[in-house]
């Protein structure tokens, strides 16, 4: 897979989840599969303001690249200095989130509210461009109401896109129908640069059949992956092998408790836990073990999710 600069082995790319693809996670990923991951959405304004929160999101070792920061914002200027300050500190792209329905983010203007005007949405690109020199992306949805995709993606190819990642829901259906992989397909028939498919990748064959049903460059892959970080590395290995393992229970077990202690490093021994309760949640269901919803939403320490982690998995 070439997204501008960036050549891969794996086609299969980590969505950006608020909340959920923080350092701690990426950490796991990477442990399991070397393809691309993204940060969270960051907001550039408090990227520029050195806001602290937001300086956590970005922490980037080095075994997390190849990455790409996903900015949120509305301000072409702050969007390029944010972008700027990305580059220093050693992304690998920037990528402009167009796709966010959330109201605390389309109310201002930024994110899917970008859409309704594609035009400040390429000045965007432009300026972004030109103040730095690594590649620029930009995620969508298929339009604000209606599927304008292949107009909105051909005016960033022409601002300079090096890739676009297409999500295939509008931003009024948030995630309600399904994601139309036709309209997908269309972009990246009529674009000269690559398109990432995104939405409703639930395993390892879906990924496949998104990558072959569309023939974008790529697959990006958001809810599966909560519970299964390696997931991005078990469909690369069917595409490749016809065959993937997934990980052993006692690997599992250990990843969750690896996962918490980072977390816990990131934001604090308290607020680390409570972050890794909904991460404990996702992975005893995609590993299809029963657990009480009361059992995990109450643990406090590392010692209690390590006894419910270890009591549930290698009983
Ligand atoms: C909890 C959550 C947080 C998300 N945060 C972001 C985000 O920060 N930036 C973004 O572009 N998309 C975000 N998304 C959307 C996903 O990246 C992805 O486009 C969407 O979930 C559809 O893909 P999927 O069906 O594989 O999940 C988020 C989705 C979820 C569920």
């Amino acid at each position: 897979m070439k997204l501008g600069n960036l050549d891969l082995k794996n086609p299969f790319v980590q969505a950006p989840m608020a909340g959920v693809t923080d350092t701690a996670f990426r950490t796991i990923a990477r442990r399991f599969h070397d393809g691309l991951l993204f940060t969270e959405m960051v907001s550039a304004e408090a990227l520029c303001r050195g806001n602290w929160r937001t300086l956590k999101y970005v922490e980037i070792p080095k075994e997390h690249r190849p990455i790409g920061i996903q900015l949120v914002g509305h301000d072409p200027g702050r969007i390029a200095q944010a972008a700027v300050l990305a580059e220093k500190i050693g992304l690998d792209f920037i990528d402009i989130n167009a796709g966010c329905p959330q109201l605390k983010v389309v109310g201002p203007g930024a994110g899917g509210a970008l859409l309704k005007k594609p035009e400040k949405l390429a000045t965007i690109v432009k300026q972004v461009k030109s103040s730095i020199s690594i590649p620029v992306s930009v995620k969508i949805r298929l339009g604000y109401k209606k599927d304008e995709s292949l107009a909105i993606s051909q005016m960033l190819q022409d601002a300079g896109a090096e890739f676009i990642t297409v999500h295939g829901r509008t931003v009024e259906q948030k995630y309600f129908e399904k994601s139309d992989w036709h309209a997908i397909k269309r972009v990246v028939e009529n674009l000269d640069i690559p398109v990432l498919a995104n939405g409703d990748v639930k395993n390892e064959n879906d990924a496949i059949e998104l990558l072959e049903n569309t023939g974008a460059e790529g697959v990006m892959i958001g809810r599966a992956t909560r519970g299964r970080p390696d997931l991005p590395g078990t469909a690369y290995s069917l595409l490749k092998d016809g065959e993937y393992q997934r990980m052993p229970l006692e690997t599992l077990a250990s990843t969750i408790i690896d996962h918490a202690a980072l977390e816990q490093e990131l934001f604090g021994i308290q607020a680390g836990i409570r972050r890794m309760r909904k991460h404990v949640h996702w992975y005893f269901r995609a590993a299809g073990i029963k657990c009480l919803a009361k059992d995990i939403y109450h643990i406090k320490t590392l010692e209690e999710l390590t006894a419910i982690v270890e009591g549930h998995i290698l009983r």
